[in-house]
């Protein structure tokens, strides 16, 4: 027995409002911004800056963050590889909920694993969907380490770092692709507006 419901006993109800209506409201073509990086690669440093010129253009946005995330929808998984798959499942639905809802919505996790990243991308079924690479070397992002958590994860304070003793597996076809070891924040939020006003 299980409580999950079966997916042959739901059934979807063929609502009046579609999401190109609300995108026609909007003025604005929904999308799913999905940034994936090391811890400090500068996900969130770019995202924010992105969401602000959108914002400052008249763009309805939201940023989805692992930090924040993982202290509410997402605060009963731990950082195991089982937990980072649902981590990135729930986050994949709910952009997808956001983007159907009309939003430009900008994802920051480091979605470690390339299966997951996928499943992101077929979640968003036809939304307008960008896999950004923020890159930096392990190097960069340890020496940069704003929150200490490498400092800690080096002693064995933290188990499961990414990078250090839980794999981050590279992208290898991203639709974008920022090196922040030779890229500023603001190069990198100009090479994504880019994308999008290409898309
Ligand atoms: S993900 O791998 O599941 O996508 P997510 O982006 O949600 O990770 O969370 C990453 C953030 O959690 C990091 O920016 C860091 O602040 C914090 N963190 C705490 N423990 C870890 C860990 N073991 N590995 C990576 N990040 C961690």
């Amino acid at each position: 027995m299980t409580n999950e419901a079966s997916t042959s006993d739901l059934y979807a109800h063929g609502f009046r409002v579609q999401p190109e209506s609300r995108g026609r409201l909007l003025r604005q073509t929904p999308a799913i911004l999905w940034f994936t990086g090391l811890s400090a690669a500068g996900k969130s440093a770019i995202a924010d800056k992105v969401e602000a010129r959108l914002h400052a253009c008249g763009r309805l946005t939201y940023i989805l963050d692992g930090d924040s995330v993982r202290l509410g929808l997402c605060k009963d998984l731990s950082f195991t590889d089982a937990d980072r798959h649902e981590n990135v499942r729930r986050v994949a639905e709910v952009a997808k909920l956001m983007a159907d809802a009309g939003i430009v919505v900008l994802v920051c996790l480091i979605s470690p694993f390339r299966c997951d990243r996928e499943l992101a991308r077929s979640t968003a079924g036809k939304h307008n969907f960008a896999e950004i690479h923020v890159h930096a070397t392990l190097a960069v992002a340890e020496a940069r380490d704003p929150k200490g958590l490498y400092r800690l994860a080096r002693r064995g304070a933290i188990q499961h770092f990414t990078g250090i003793d839980s794999p981050y597996e590279q992208p290898t076809a991203p639709d974008v692709f920022i090196d922040t070891c030779s890229t500023s924040i603001d190069e990198g939020t100009d090479i994504v507006l880019n994308w999008l006003d290409g898309h």
